[in-house]
């Protein structure tokens, strides 16, 4: 198998979008520890998450084959029969595998809940997001509380993903976190369609445009 040519699966706009995500949500989370003396970090790394998860949906639609929402969103029953053959059948995906494709859209989900929601969050003394101005009093305590509450699930989906990395490559012999790095797997496969870099950077402006729309209209 070491003999197979290497091929490109992950384009390097994935790449780097997967990497400023952990960044990012990381100084979020740190930030948000350090209370009002880190609150403007707090703020600007939140912009950051919410741009990166943009600009990955519409890498989703618009960027590399295997960086597509169509290339990995399988159906119930390619799912059922991985699930059936996946201790059987150890041969490894191209790009994500069928029941990895939506643990990568609950992690995009819940990512862009907990950023959106702290849009709308407030301590009710001095941090309070952008956009409180645009709801009630009632609705900032439904967002506040979401924002808490979507955190430790995030948490939670967060230790599962780095869990089923570290099972794919002790129980399948998949290098899934090597292959996140360099871009490179070693199997033969057919090498995927990659989008051109400037793609990527239209997409990165489309994101940075609407986050700051959005802030620039915040009451
Ligand atoms: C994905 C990015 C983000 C993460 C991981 C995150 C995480 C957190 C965490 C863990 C807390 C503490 C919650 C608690 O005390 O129970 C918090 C509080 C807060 N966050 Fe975020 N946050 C993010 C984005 C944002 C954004 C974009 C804003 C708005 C600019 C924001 C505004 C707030 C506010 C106002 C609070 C205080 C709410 C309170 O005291 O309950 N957050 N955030
Ligand atoms: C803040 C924490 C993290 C979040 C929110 C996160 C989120 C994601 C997302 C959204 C993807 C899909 C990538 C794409 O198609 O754009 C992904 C893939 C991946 N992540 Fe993470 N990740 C986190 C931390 C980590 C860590 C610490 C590792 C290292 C073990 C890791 C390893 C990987 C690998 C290897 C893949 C590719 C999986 C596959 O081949 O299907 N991630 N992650």
């Amino acid at each position: 198998m070491s003999g197979e040519q290497r091929v490109l699966v992950w384009d390097l706009p994935t790449r780097l979008f997967h990497w400023a995500l952990v960044v990012a949500l990381g100084l979020s989370w740190y930030s948000a520890e350090q209370g009002l003396s880190g609150w403007d970090l707090h703020q600007w790394s939140g912009y950051a998450v919410i741009t990166l998860i943009l600009f990955r949906l519409l890498w989703g639609w618009f960027g590399s084959e295997t960086a597509r929402f169509g290339d990995f969103l399988a159906g119930p029953r390619t799912i059922a029969r991985y699930l059936r053959d996946w201790l059987r059948d150890c041969t490894p995906s191209r790009g994500h595998n069928p029941l990895g494709g939506w643990a990568v859209v609950a992690l995009l989900a819940l990512v862009l809940v907990q950023a959106v929601s702290g849009l709308f969050a407030t301590d009710d003394i001095l941090r309070s997001g952008p956009l409180t101005g645009w709801i009630g009093s009632d609705m900032e305590r439904t967002m506040t509380r979401l924002h808490s509450r979507t955190f430790d699930l995030l948490l939670i989906l967060i230790t599962l993903h780095v869990v089923a990395i570290a099972v794919y490559r002790w129980v399948r012999g998949e290098r899934l976190l090597m292959a996140m790095i360099s871009g490179y797997k070693r199997n033969g496969f057919a090498p995927p369609w990659i989008a051109p870099l400037y793609r990527a950077a239209v997409a990165a402006a489309v994101a940075v445009g609407v986050v700051w729309l959005l802030l620039a209209t915040a009451p």
